[in-house]
């Protein structure tokens, strides 16, 4: 696929994927949604990339939601299958086996929150807002904000930001536990990937169980998350990586991780 609106850079095992529709301050429509998913897809079969970095083109914004024009004229059953195609999107970066880092420099509203909220760690720039405007439109949050917004900072905080619509600066969305850091904009791309890098240097697969632990978690019992916890803590041990992790560790030497 021909994705003109996604960039994709590949370097030291870090995939940076940016949004780029700067002109609609990158609104999501059905095109975008569809290179974005196929984009991901790509990396995610791609075992030289360890993480993952999603930020948006320009200075204003991440990605200011969903596209409102496009939006416009759907009817009910198209409105209902926009929401499905995003929703897809969402779900996939949550399942993804590499960890991906929000790098949000500028508005992540609508949509665009909901793709933040969808990553594992969020940076925000100074200039970052977060809101949901979707009820000064006539609707409600349709890529998954309701119940990952609500999951993130608990149901009082979510019902304030969505029933009112209101956009909140980058320091309260950290106060608020929806960004990890704020940092300055000329900043932000370089601490992103440099967690990015963090990552990309340990064992993959456990990155990856780590991440399935704790998002597929979020939807257990606590026991069922503990068993399945050490489930995958168990099928580790017969990976090379758990013998090089170890291996390395016993000889006073730094690890190699091949991935395997
Ligand atoms: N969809 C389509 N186009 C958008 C857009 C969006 N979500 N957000 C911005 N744009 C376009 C504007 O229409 C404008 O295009 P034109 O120059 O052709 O008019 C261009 O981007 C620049 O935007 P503004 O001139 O509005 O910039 P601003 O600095 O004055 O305001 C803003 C910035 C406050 C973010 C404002 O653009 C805005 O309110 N955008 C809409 C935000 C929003 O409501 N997002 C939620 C969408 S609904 C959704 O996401 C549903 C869901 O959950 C799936």
């Amino acid at each position: 696929m021909d994705a003109k609106n996604i960039q994709c850079e590949i370097s030291d095992g870090v995939a940076v994927v940016t949004v780029n529709r700067p002109e609609s301050l990158n609104a999501l429509n059905s095109a975008v949604l569809a290179e974005l998913e196929c984009t991901l897809y790509g990396i995610e079969q791609d075992s030289t990339v360890k993480a993952v970095v999603l930020t948006g083109a320009g200075e204003k914004a991440f990605v200011a939601g969903a596209d409102i024009k496009e939006m416009a004229a759907m009817t009910s059953f198209e409105g209902h299958r926009f929401a499905q195609k995003g929703q897809r999107l969402i779900l996939f970066i949550e399942k993804m086996s590499k960890p991906v880092i929000a790098a949000v420099n500028g508005y992540a509203l609508g949509g665009g929150l909901e793709l933040a909220l969808a990553c594992d760690v969020i940076y925000a720039s100074e200039n970052a807002k977060f809101g949901f405007p979707e009820v000064t439109l006539g609707i409600i949050p349709g890529f998954g904000g309701t119940q990952n917004l609500t999951r993130l900072i608990g149901p009082n905080r979510a019902k304030e930001l969505v029933f009112s619509g209101r956009i909140i600066p980058a320091a309260k969305g950290l106060d608020w536990g929806i960004a990890n850091e704020v940092v300055p904009l000329s900043e932000l791309k370089e601490k992103a990937l440099g967690l990015a890098r963090e990552m990309a240097k340990n064992g993959a697969i456990a990155v990856g169980y780590a991440k399935n632990a704790i998002v597929n978690g979020l939807n257990m019992t606590k026991e069922d998350g503990f068993r399945y916890e050490s489930s995958l803590f168990g099928v580790l041990f017969a990976t090379e990586d758990q013998k090089e992790g170890m291996g390395a560790f016993v000889e006073k030497r730094k690890a190699k991780f091949q991935g395997k």
